[in-house]
């Protein structure tokens, strides 16, 4: 069940999609007291000491978000520290469990403003919700479990972005690529070391002094014969684009923006100014729609010269700094020059450098023009990112000819996720980040954001060869599995490493796994549902299984529990119920498998080991390992099957690129096999031939 309710004048972000049914407050109270308060308006309720709380999408923490405060406010910090609060995404959607069989409450503050998020971290016993604008529509969701609500909200906000079946391949990037040379070389490499490859990156330096749509024709003379050249490889290329436009006469992009009156202004009415990479710039005013028209015919000739996609950037937006902030800056070192007796003007202008980035009075001195309406930034700040991204998305629509290709954005608020998928930000090469990652994927899946994943081997900080390999471990089930990592680092590209066997395994692997992945992502897309499910969501009555941080299962069958501990022998794995432990071993390429029973046991995982498990009555089909997707045969399937008697297995098969179909097509494959036991079982012909293919008996393992 879900319903509304709204308070003050609230914005019509278009998160929600579906006809919801509008209630009045007073029903609210059933779940929350809505009160004033300094901040804004209040929504509180108390918490039991068994309530836990799920959601929040791209947040720091757990997968249980009790226990701290966080706010939504997309924010460029590139240190996720325990102690930060906000992220580059706004996801307001969370959900409340209390224990045994109680209802569960799902709710979403829709407001693209600041909201605060205090889940027992003022008081253990409150939940507080605090929305600074004072205007919200709040959905309340209710069902008789996690996985039900998550379903009823996801049928709201509309169908998750499917991207291409390319888009599931390994994928490289490294800021950066200088010159074409660097690119070529890197795929050359991959192919020389044999590491499978599907999408290698561009970052800023492709632009001629970081120009949004230009190409810096001495690097890179000949994007399109590049493109091509790569394509040959079965690699596509993906460039990337910032929100900031450089000031500089004679840069068409610029002058047109000017001239047009497209880009954000001040409250004062003069073109707003912030620093970013290329310097002094302005921001495409994306929320009316003749600009993001504008804005995406920019990626118009990327497009056309046969781009594989794009990741849009520095879209919170960020500010490094502002004239204004800059001003104030020199005013004070001039001071502090003036009086070098006071030592407090030091520290005084040590603050203002610290807080010069993303400065929160820069943000109130932005405007948009909403398709006629002037309104404050502040009001609709996380909305920026979002439509930034659909300004993008619009243009693919226009440019692409019924291709799907590649999106994802760095920020990014609930509803994006029909036209996009989304990418961590700037993680460090720590193994707190690998946890974060995989307690931050589920929190995604629950506020409709499928295709996600963080940069494998850490962004920031130089990367370990133990770290490398645990995380591809993990990437090889995140639907995102790029490698990216940030200028001035320790190089990770696979083939730097001693280790570069077993992690060319690991992405091996990955490949053999395209097609369930890419069959569950297809259907928790089309069904609503969660790719990546805390354990609590599958088995919500074994109160063992909620509160498991590091476990997870991904679609409907496998069950993974990575290592992410530095020098880990291995882990302590929970099972909710039997199961068929499958061990990879990344040097030799092997799968094996033995039972592994029901509760919780220590299992060893060598660096070059990964173990996963497969669940009782349920399928897994694997291909044979490619060098590209495109490569693949997706028609002749190893499928492993723990079966509890009969089994089957719902297969999507498509081209991987032309539009999705409504219905996509779903071929069942199905063990008559009646009897108990772990099969390795075969699907040679084409399973698009028929409705329903019945596996050819296999092994016995
Ligand atoms: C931002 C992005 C990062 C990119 C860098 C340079 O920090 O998050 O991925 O490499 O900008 O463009």
């Amino acid at each position: 069940m879900i319903w509304k309710a709204e308070y003050g004048s609230p914005i019509a972000t278009s998160a929600v999609v579906r006809d919801v049914e509008k209630r009045s407050k007073q029903e609210v109270l059933e779940y929350f007291q809505a009160e004033d308060h300094p901040d804004g308006l209040s929504f509180w309720r108390g918490l039991s000491m068994q309530d836990r709380i799920f959601g929040l999408g791209e947040q720091t923490r757990g997968i249980n978000k009790r226990g701290w405060h966080y706010e939504s406010y997309a924010t460029d910090d590139p240190l996720h520290t325990e102690g930060k609060r906000r992220l580059y995404g706004a996801h307001n959607f969370f959900i409340i469990k209390g224990k045994g069989s109680e209802e569960v409450l799902g709710a979403f503050f829709d407001d693209p403003g600041s909201v605060v998020f205090d889940f027992g971290y003022t008081r253990t016993d409150r939940l507080q919700v605090v929305v600074k604008s004072r205007s919200v529509t709040l959905y309340i969701v209710t069902g008789s479990g996690l996985a039900q609500v998550v379903s009823e909200f996801r049928q709201a906000i509309g169908q998750s972005y499917i991207p291409p079946l390319f888009a599931f391949g390994y994928q490289q990037s490294r800021w950066g690529y200088q010159r074409e040379e660097d690119v070529k070389e890197a795929v050359l490499r991959h192919r020389q070391f044999s590491i499978p490859l599907d999408a290698v990156y561009l970052d800023i330096d492709y632009m001629e002094r970081f120009k949004d749509f230009t190409i810096d024709s001495g690097r890179f003379p000949d994007m399109e014969g590049l493109i091509r050249q790569l394509g040959e490889h079965g690699v596509k290329l993906i460039p990337i684009i910032d929100a900031g436009v450089k000031v500089e006469s004679g840069y068409r992009t610029y002058e047109e923006g000017v001239e047009r009156g497209y880009f954000v202004k001040t409250r004062e009415g003069e073109v707003f100014t912030g620093g970013v990479w290329p310097g002094k710039s302005h921001f495409p005013d994306v929320f009316s729609s003749e600009v993001r028209k504008w804005f995406g015919s920019g990626y118009q000739e990327l497009i056309q010269m046969g781009a594989g996609g794009f990741w849009n950037d520095m879209n919170e937006p960020s500010l490094f700094y502002s004239q204004d902030g800059l001003d104030k800056i020199q005013a004070k070192a001039e001071q502090m020059a003036a009086h070098p007796e006071d030592g407090n003007l030091f520290l005084e202008l040590q603050v203002m450098m610290q807080s010069l980035a993303n400065h929160p009075e820069d943000y109130k001195s932005m405007m948009h023009c909403w398709d006629g309406t002037t309104i404050e930034h502040d009001r609709v700040h996380n909305l920026y990112g979002t439509l930034m991204t659909k300004a993008a998305a619009e243009a693919l629509e226009r440019y692409a000819r019924g291709e799907r290709r590649l999106l994802f954005s760095r920020s990014s608020y609930i509803g994006m996720h029909r036209y996009a998928g989304l990418w961590t930000g700037d993680n460090c090469s720590w193994w707190s980040h690998l946890k974060l990652s995989l307690q931050q994927m589920p929190s995604l899946n629950m506020c409709g954001f499928l295709y996600a994943g963080s940069d494998i081997g850490g962004f920031a900080d130089d990367t370990t060869e133990d770290l490398m390999l645990r995380w591809l471990a993990f990437a090889a089930f995140v639907p995102l599995m790029r490698n990216h990592s940030a200028l001035g680092t320790r190089r990770q590209e696979i083939y730097q490493f001693a280790a570069a066997d077993a992690m060319r395994g690991f992405v091996k692997l990955r490949y053999r796994l395209i097609p369930y992945l890419y069959s569950e992502f297809v259907k928790a897309a089309v069904h609503n549902r969660m790719l990546f499910w805390p354990l609590g969501f599958v088995w919500e009555e074994d109160e063992r299984a909620l509160s498991v941080e590091d476990q997870l299962m991904v679609g409907e069958s496998v069950m993974i529990a990575p290592v992410y501990e530095q020098n880990a022998a291995g882990r302590y794995v929970y099972l909710p119920e039997d199961m068929l432990l499958m061990e990879y071993d990344a040097n030799k390429e092997t799968l094996s498998v033995r039972l592994a029973k029901q509760g919780d046991c220590y299992i060893e995982i060598g660096l070059d080991r990964m173990v996963f498990f497969l669940r009782k009555g349920h399928l897994l089909p694997l291909a044979d390992a490619a060098q590209s997707t495109e490569d693949m045969n997706r028609r002749h399937l190893t499928v492993y099957g723990y079966a509890n008697g009969e089994a089957r297995y719902s297969y999507i098969m498509d081209d991987g690129i032309s539009a999705l179909p409504k219905e996509p097509l779903e071929r069942t494959l199905h063990v008559k096999e009646q009897r108990e036991g772990v099969w390795k079982l075969w699907a040679d012909k084409a399973p698009d031939g028929s409705q329903e293919l019945e596996l050819e008996p296999g092994e016995l393992l």
